[in-house]
């Protein structure tokens, strides 16, 4: 089966590439890198030729509402309509859990991205997820300077590999419209994510917890991201993805415990590191 991977040399972009390959699919990257610009179409139908699903991966850095927006809208109807006429059979869009109740700006782009999905001319699924543990280390890298700010924010974050793999799981079983919510195996502050990975990059940059104003601060901080159902769970832990060097580059998915692959199972449990004072966030922005 040829498999497209859109975005597919980002973070969660290169591991959806290599789950397509280690499955024995044929994946194809569309990405600006690779010559297809999904804002304007250019190389669009071309590498979509003979492809029997896409799974949509890519994203825009901005807080800025309509940018995101835009982006999104532009991209999910671009990739749609190339789709329609390809006839390429299922369309899969990585989205987040929360983005349907939070009015977060880069969330309300994600929520657009779902609907033109989910109404859109192609078969489809989409896979609202938790945070990826590589998010601490993009949270790093997105500002510079002396100090670093993290978001206040209670996740459950899993590894990208893992959920990369569900996302060619559901390309290769066909179009399921909304999938059941994928989460990681625990709750943790994500200003001790970032911390951690700070020390493990050797970096003594301090970090500093920052809450959202208002209702958006309020749903991030307090669990607005969490699974709401029993769902399925990835099983590879943040202490996992640490030890296997995941702060510093991709942790292949053969990096994890025997066998790991999104469980059904897992259980979600208090994160230890929060009782930590300075994980409580009073460094405001
Ligand atoms: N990171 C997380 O924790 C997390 C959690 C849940 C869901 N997600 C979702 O996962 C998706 C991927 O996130 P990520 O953090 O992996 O992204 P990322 O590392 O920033 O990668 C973005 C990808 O999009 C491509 N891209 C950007 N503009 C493009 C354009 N105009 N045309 C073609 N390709 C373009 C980039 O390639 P080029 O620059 O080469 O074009 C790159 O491959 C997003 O939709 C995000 O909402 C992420």
């Amino acid at each position: 089966m040829k498999i497209a991977v859109a975005g597919g040399t980002g973070v969660t972009g290169r591991h959806v590439t290599e789950s397509v390959r280690a499955a024995g699919h044929t994946a194809v990257v569309l990405s600006r890198s690779a010559g297809v610009d999904l804002m304007d179409g250019r190389g669009l139908a071309d590498a979509l030729r003979g492809v029997s699903a896409v799974i949509d991966v890519t994203n825009t850095m901005t807080t800025s509402r309509s940018r995101a927006v835009a982006f999104f809208s532009t991209v999910t109807t671009n990739l749609l309509e190339a789709e329609r006429e390809a006839g390429v059979g299922h369309h899969v869009a990585v989205s987040i859990i929360g983005a349907d109740r939070i009015d977060y700006s880069y969330y309300l782009a994600k929520r657009r991205q779902e609907e033109l999905v989910l109404a859109g001319p192609v078969p489809c699924s989409v896979l609202r997820t938790t945070q990826f543990h590589e998010f601490a280390g993009q949270i790093l890298d997105r500002v510079r300077g002396p100090v670093a700010l993290a978001p206040q924010m209670l996740s459950q974050p899993m590894a990208a590999a893992e959920a990369a793999a569900a996302l060619v799981q559901l390309a290769v079983s066909g179009p399921t419209g909304l999938a059941p919510e994928l989460a990681g195996p625990q709750e943790l502050q994500m200003v001790n994510l970032v911390r951690r990975v700070a020390r493990a990059r050797g970096s003594h940059r301090p970090v500093l917890a920052v809450r959202l104003p208002g209702a958006v601060g309020k749903a991030i901080a307090g669990g607005g991201q969490l699974p709401t159902g029993p769902g399925p769970r990835g099983v590879m832990t943040f202490d996992e993805w640490l030890a296997a060097g995941g702060a510093t580059g991709p942790v292949p998915l053969s990096a994890g415990p025997a066998g790991a692959g999104p469980a059904s199972t897992g259980r979600a449990s208090a994160d230890p590191a929060s009782t930590d004072p300075a994980s409580t966030g009073r460094a405001g922005p």
